[in-house]
């Protein structure tokens, strides 16, 4: 059996915050800190009306004053019909979003909340579990992610920091399909305050930008955190990230010794870098170490019967806006496209990498271009083998490099391309209005 876990887990964690005692719209009592993204904070937070506990995810409004701008049209109504989508998600694994508040400067996601932390509070000191642990956790995750697939709905950033656990000690999936919404182009993304560290997590095909299948992708993430859990380190790791990118590009990893043959079986094809033929949630449910030593009737009832949780506790899942305050929608912090910014993965002080699935030279000669219009003198050094750097400097302002372009290779179709950018507000400039659409290849849709 699991180590069951209890509610303090999170004791520690949390601290005193500005927010604590503010009631949102009447109803929400902010406790402590949770959690700190790069954009969102999550605060435990108490309902008034039943006194439950949640999680409650705040994020700044997109819409607010400065923000980056989304645009209007019809996606405010697709938005909300993705978004009762969400709120419909009933799975014992899967954290539940019960509503969405608005406020013009906030919007504020009312999430169950998982009191048990994290999962990866489980390892041992080795930072690994036994392969029957593993497997324990590994079953309530695919259950997760099967049946929100087979309701089309996508997480698309399995990771150990969204893998919690409820105060029994059962796995909470966070915020699954909060990225499937996204649909927007409006540059502002989940991913781009969620995925700021190891890109360790992301399936091969998402590196060369050809679109891919969200299903493949979440596989290929619960893929990656099966091998940790048993391995206690990354399958796919090397000091130097194009090296990493490499790895995952290849889908080359090697399994410890203590694994056992069912499971490396199991993870060559969960890890397959071809989506088409990797394993779908069914294929691993199939598998022998899957169901090794766990009845039909039990593993029916993980992904079956045990799914859909008997009540809402809120009752009708609504959305509401703040009373005085109606414009923006809440749908509208729903406007974030993941999946489609990958650059938003390696944004670092004055570092840039996107991946793209063109030539060097197509790359560098845009940013030569690019360079030569914005005014500034290009210098190619041409040493490395994928391509660059290329030196973009300020002869005027006394030679400054202005921004530095390198390419790094990973395979035939898919190189990393890294910009450093320079100091100052000029080279800021120069690198939003002429270098960025350069580097960036279109969108995927
Ligand atoms: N951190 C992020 N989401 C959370 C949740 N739903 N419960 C507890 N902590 C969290």
């Amino acid at each position: 059996m699991p180590p069951a876990t209890g509610a303090v887990a999170y004791a520690a964690a949390a601290d005193s915050p500005p927010a604590a005692g503010t009631v949102l719209l009447g109803r929400y009592e902010l406790g402590g800190l949770l959690g700190r993204g790069a954009s969102a904070k999550v605060y435990l937070a108490r309902d008034l009306l039943t006194g439950r506990s949640v999680a409650i995810k705040s994020f700044p409004n997109p819409r607010a004053a400065g923000a980056n701008a989304a645009g209007a049209g019809d996606r405010p109504v697709a938005i909300e019909r993705e978004a009762g989508i969400l709120r419909r998600l009933r799975h014992r694994h899967v954290v539940r979003l019960h509503e969405i508040l608005a406020t013009r400067k906030k919007v504020h996601f009312v999430l169950d909340l998982a009191a048990g932390g994290e999962l990866f509070s489980l390892v041992d000191a080795s930072g690994r579990m036994t392969e029957d642990l593993a497997r324990h956790y590994f079953r309530q995750l695919v259950s997760a992610v099967r049946y929100c697939h087979a309701r089309g709905v996508y997480h698309r950033d399995i990771k150990p920091e969204n893998l919690l656990l409820d105060e029994a000690g059962a796995l909470m999936v966070a915020d699954f399909g909060l990225g499937a919404v996204a649909t927007a182009t409006d540059g502002s993304s989940l991913l781009r305050h969620t995925m700021c560290g190891t890109p360790a997590y992301v399936a091969p095909e998402i590196l060369s930008r050809k679109g891919y299948e969200p299903a493949k992708v979440d596989i290929w993430s619960c893929g990656v955190v099966l091998f940790v859990l048993a391995a206690g380190y990354l399958p796919f790791n090397d000091a130097s990230l194009v090296n990493m990118y490499r790895k995952i590009y290849a889908g080359r990893f090697r399994c410890p010794g203590w694994f056992s043959p069912a499971l490396r079986d199991l993870l060559r094809r969960v890890l397959d870098p071809d989506p088409s033929a990797r394993f779908d949630a069914d294929g691993i449910v199939a598998h022998p170490w899957f169901r090794h030593g766990a009845s039909d009737e039990e593993l029916g009832r993980l992904m079956h019967g045990g799914g859909e949780q008997e009540e809402a506790w809120f009752g009708p899942a609504e959305t509401k806006a703040d009373e005085d305050d109606r414009e923006p929608t809440a749908f509208d912090i729903l406007s974030f496209s993941p999946g489609s910014d990958l650059s938003a993965l390696f944004v670092g002080a004055g570092k840039e990498r996107v991946f793209v699935g063109e030539p060097a030279a197509a790359v560098l000669a845009r940013v030569e271009a690019a360079g030569r219009k914005g005014g500034y003198r290009v210098r190619k050094d041409g040493k490395r083998a994928g391509g660059g750097p290329v030196y973009v400097e300020d002869e005027e302002g006394g030679g400054g490099v202005v921004a530095k372009v390198s390419v790094f290779r990973l395979a035939d179709a898919v190189s990393v391309v890294e910009v450093v950018k320079g100091d100052g507000a000029d080279a800021a400039l120069f690198w939003t209005e002429l270098l960025e659409p350069a580097v960036k290849p279109p969108a995927v849709s």
